[in-house]
């Protein structure tokens, strides 16, 4: 099944080798062994070079990695998951998260990529779909905390005395913050793409 959808993905994208593929969501009824092993054959076949996770609990992209080492194949280096300047609560069940959101970059994850230096976090979603800056993107109900109104606070002021938009200030921090994270901003246009793209001298 990994096999197949790997190549589907080639053939949607047109190309020989996927640079690095992502699994995405955990399916818990598949031996982890199964998934890690599918994964590194396509490695070795060289139709894929790195490895990704996302929107998985800690705990098995940690299992799933010692199992790769233990088997001397390769496991997941990237490590996609939802990330930006505010907090949301991770509490809140829903039907793909029964025990609350494993999708975002919590304190756990971070306790383990900066325990783990060779990993990368690609962080999805870094401008919240527009919501520092429009507003009719309302913030998603997991951020209505008392945390919030402080982060906006601090986060508008360093963009005021910076000179820069919010979303810049966003994205400055997380390439130029002590754990290193690579934003996997989104724009639908080129003046969008141009607001939101930190000078430089900012990473
Ligand atoms: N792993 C996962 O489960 C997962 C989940 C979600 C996303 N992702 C990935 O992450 C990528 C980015 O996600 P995202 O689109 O949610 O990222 P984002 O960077 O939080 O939001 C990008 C959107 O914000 C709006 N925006 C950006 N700059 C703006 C500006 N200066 N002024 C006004 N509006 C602005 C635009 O919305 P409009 O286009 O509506 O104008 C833009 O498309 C996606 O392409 C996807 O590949 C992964």
């Amino acid at each position: 099944m990994i096999q197949e959808a790997a190549e589907r993905s080639r053939e949607r994208l047109g190309v020989e080798r996927l640079d690095l593929l992502y699994a995405h969501i955990d399916d818990h009824t598949v031996p982890q062994r199964e998934t890690v092993e599918a994964f590194a054959e396509l490695v070795a076949e060289g139709t894929v070079g790195l490895l990704g996770v996302s929107n998985q609990a800690v705990w098995r992209v940690e299992r799933a990695r010692a199992l790769a080492a233990a088997a001397g194949l390769p496991g997941y280096e990237v490590l996609q998951y939802q990330h930006s300047h505010l907090r949301p609560r991770t509490d809140i069940p829903d039907g793909l998260f029964p025990d609350g959101s494993l999708g975002h970059a919590g304190p756990e994850l971070r306790g383990y990529l900066r325990a783990e230096p060779g990993l990368t976090l690609v962080a999805y979603s870094p401008l919240l779909k527009g919501a520092y800056v429009r507003t009719d993107r309302p913030l998603p109900p997991d951020y209505d905390h008392p945390g919030t109104p402080a982060r906006l606070a601090v986060l508008r002021e360093v963009a005021r005395e910076a000179g820069a938009s919010v979303n810049q200030v966003v994205l400055a921090w997380q390439l130029g913050g002590q754990l290193p994270i690579v934003p996997l901003a989104g724009a639908s246009s080129v003046a969008q793409l141009e607001e939101n793209w930190p000078p430089p001298t900012w990473s």
